[in-house]
């Protein structure tokens, strides 16, 4: 790190080190030996600009693009996002870039945002940990890392103003601890903050978020960078502890916070400490070295690639393909594949691989015959009836038909929300029509957000959700077609059969400039399972070319409200193959409505045919925790929590029982106390239910007692001030149960007045 002496600054150079020199570079200060930052976007490769720095990412130069969040996602492998985030790593030194602008962790709300390929999951451990492993090892190669979008940035519809609306417990149960994670874990070097607002504050403004959350409850130390244009006000942006704001805006700001500084309204120290943080950012490399490895870096990219695609379906065994087959491979994907999303983050592949030139290649030593026909045109411009017959026709003479589906950037990009989950329509048909006539049909998909199975999931026999798999996807398709690979993919998400199924429907993507997240935590899965509603796939299904079997499952309390998990994993089959095991707990009731059940804990485990591990995992405080927004802190419910094993989030193969002891939070009570807090006080209710008594003329008749009980039950909801006032009774006849309750011994209790 650059060692200056701030004293040695004027006000307006401290000023100008807290804003952007143009897009992607921050202010040098050469007198003084303080370099320049280079900023690029990312995170599944870099993308610097050649020449002119634009915001559309033009003239990027090649870089390797890996596979983007949704797959690293669903590969459940904290080892494969290590594995990019180290490439990318390398590659950004080899560029001079100092931070790379990712990952993303913002919890995908509705199948529907436009970035989801740009998110890993709805889940926020999955998340988590992926995007810890990737932070960890990228930083490890000497560049910084840009946690984004914090936070509650989970739409793309009118994502520069919108105010989310939502409530303490959802966020830091779903929204915020995949951020706290990555912060905790592997304190990266900077976070973004997002562009909307949270409860009526700019998140480039909020000081809760900024400072109190992410510092002072988390001990963030690096510098909190603004996402591109998201600072309105400058001098409140740094108040709240903003401290780079990207890009610059020709000095503009920096002399708003200087006046801010002369009148008082601001102080110096503010300044300097946001000086110190960006100065901090300057150990990152700055002159590129070392160099690519283009060739093993492709070669990662197709390994990695395929451990994240999806097999959702796959009946009569049509995967792998065999032998000695004629294969019809159909769709424009196949040769032009789609492969990351569109947006800020779009990578400038230094090679693409070409699905159907892959599965030639693969084919040929296994005695297979390829056909192509492209089938429908990506454009939607040309002649579809024709395409699609040429397609039939090309399946009608084949054995087995490979078809390529999924989405363009038509359809999906960042900076606008799909309105439907549903393929084109073309695609729909021609997958039908094909299926028809197919003796075997596969259909794999590209896409970055989810799409519907409705209409043709019945008509195919096997379905391979790649989501964009990166520069190598179309490598990695033809090993796991042809089993060169097993699909090893988890859903990180889930696959509703409705639009209208999903938990944010009614409250997606707001209106009139709010978005209320109305279904509080109750996020994909969790919001499935708890109601009862029935998923296409649930969130954790995939299948393998194998089989395998969990059993011996034991769980033991290890301390005060934690766990010690151990299950024996097999794999049954007679191929190679990776299980991934799923902790998920279902909690004890208490006085919040919890999900059924949440993913607590997860591994993924590689196993030869035959072969067995036992897999052990901790469940520590927080896997049982709720936050409890009386008590400001994460609280266990006292009792019996049962810890299940999952093949998915919907089918439980084993489960056991654990008590904890849990949080006895000893209520205080106040006048403002309804009848039943006070009744039902661990200490207190018995002794008030007494007074009650005693102060009732004849309370030991049966009639009255019942009259009276009945009374009770119908003021049980009323605030005790108010009963006290109806019967005319003085408040300070209970202020010793009162003085009793916050803890002093107990003294003569009033038995009426
Ligand atoms: C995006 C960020 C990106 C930045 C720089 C913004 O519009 O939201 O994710 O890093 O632009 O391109």
């Amino acid at each position: 790190m650059t060692h200056v002496d701030l004293s040695t600054l004027t006000l307006e150079q401290k000023a100008s080190l807290l804003s952007g020199l143009d897009f992607w570079r921050t202010k040098p200060i050469e007198e003084a030996g303080i370099p320049s930052l280079l900023l690029t976007d990312g995170p599944h490769g870099i993308r610097l600009q050649a020449e002119a720095t634009d915001h559309l990412g033009l003239n990027a130069s090649p870089a390797t693009c890996f596979p983007p969040a949704v797959a690293v996602a669903s590969s459940w492998n904290p080892d494969v996002a290590a594995k990019i985030g180290a490439a990318v790593g390398q590659e950004a030194r080899a560029l001079g870039v100092a931070i790379n602008l990712g990952p993303g962790v913002n919890i995908k709300r509705s199948p529907l945002c436009g970035r989801n390929f740009e998110y890993y999951s709805e889940d926020p451990l999955l998340t988590g940990v992926l995007a810890s492993a990737h932070v960890q090892a990228l930083q490890a190669e000497g560049p910084g890392a840009s946690v984004k979008h914090f936070a509650a940035n989970n739409q793309e519809t009118d994502r520069m103003r919108v105010n989310a609306e939502v409530d303490e417990r959802t966020l830091r149960e779903i929204y915020l601890p995949a951020f706290e994670r990555v912060v905790k874990e592997a304190q990266p070097a900077t976070v973004m903050s997002a562009y909307n607002k949270l409860n009526g504050v700019y998140a480039s403004e909020n000081p809760w978020l900024l400072t109190e959350v992410l510092r002072n409850e988390w001990g963030f130390e690096g510098a909190v960078v603004s996402d591109w244009g998201a600072v309105t006000n400058r001098v409140a942006a740094l108040a709240a502890g903003l401290d780079l704001e990207m890009p610059g805006r020709d000095g503009r700001t920096d002399a708003e916070l200087v006046q801010a500084v002369r009148e008082g309204r601001l102080s110096e120290e503010q300044v300097d400490v946001s000086v110190r943080r960006v100065l901090a950012l300057t150990a990152r490399p700055a002159p590129a070295a070392g160099e690519i490895d283009v060739e093993a870096h492709h070669v990662l990219a197709r390994e990695v690639a395929a451990e994240c695609a999806v097999l959702l379906k796959n009946d009569r065994a049509a995967l792998p393909l065999q032998q000695n087959r004629r294969i019809a491979v159909i769709g424009a994907f196949a040769t032009a594949p789609r492969f990351q999303g569109g947006g800020s983050s779009h990578i400038n592949p230094i090679r693409v691989d070409s699905g159907l030139e892959a599965i030639e290649q693969l084919a040929e030593a296994r005695g297979c015959t390829v056909s192509f026909a492209p089938g429908y045109s990506l454009d939607g411009s040309g002649d579809a009836a024709g395409l699609r017959a040429e397609a039939v026709d090309a399946a009608r003479k084949a054995e087995v038909t490979v078809i390529f589906a999924g989405l363009s950037e038509r359809e999906e990009s960042e900076g606008f929300d799909r309105a439907t989950l549903d393929l084109p329509a073309l695609q729909v048909q021609l997958i039908k029509a094909v299926a028809a006539v197919s003796p075997c049909t596969v259909v794999v998909l590209s896409n970055g957000g989810v799409v519907s199975l409705e209409g043709w999931h019945d008509d195919v026999d096997a379905i391979l959700e790649g989501w964009l798999l990166g520069q190598a996807g179309g490598g990695a398709t033809a090993d796991l077609l042809f089993g060169v690979a097993s699909p090893s993919g988890r859903l990180a998400e889930s696959l509703p059969f409705r639009l209208q199924d999903t938990p944010s429907y009614l409250n997606f993507p707001g209106e009139q400039g709010h978005v209320r997240y109305g279904e509080g935590v109750m996020v994909g899965y969790r919001a499935y399972e708890t109601i009862g509603v029935p998923v296409r796939y649930p969130f954790g299904h995939g299948l393998t070319y194998t089989s395998f079997e969990m059993s011996d499952l034991i769980v033991q309390v290890t301390g005060k409200d934690t766990a010690g998990v151990s299950v024996t994993v097999t794999n049954t089959g007679d191929r190679a193959g990776a299980q991934v095991v799923q902790v998920y707990v279902s909690p004890a009731s208490g006085s919040v409505r919890r999900p059924v059940r949440e993913l607590r804990a997860f591994q993924k485990v590689a196993l030869q045919a035959g072969e067995s591990r036992v897999v052990t995992l901790e469940l520590d405080r927080r896997a049982f925790a709720y936050y409890d927004v009386l008590q400001h802190g994460w609280a266990v419910t006292p009792g019996e929590h049962r810890v299940q094993i999952g093949e998915n989030a919907h089918v439980i193969v084993a489960e056991m029982a654990v008590q904890l002891e849990g949080d006895v939070t000893q209520m205080v009570l106040s006048l403002d106390s309804t009848m039943s807090e006070w009744l039902g006080h661990p200490v207190i209710g018995q002794m008030f239910r007494q007074g009650l008594l005693r102060a009732v003329p004849q309370a030991d008749d049966p009639e009255t007692k019942e009259r009276l009980e009945g009374l009770i039950r119908m003021t049980e909801s009323m605030p005790l001030r108010r009963v006290l006032s109806f019967l005319k009774v003085p408040e300070d006849t209970v202020a010793p149960l009162l003085a009793l309750s916050r803890g002093a011994a107990p003294g003569p209790v009033a038995a009426s007045s």
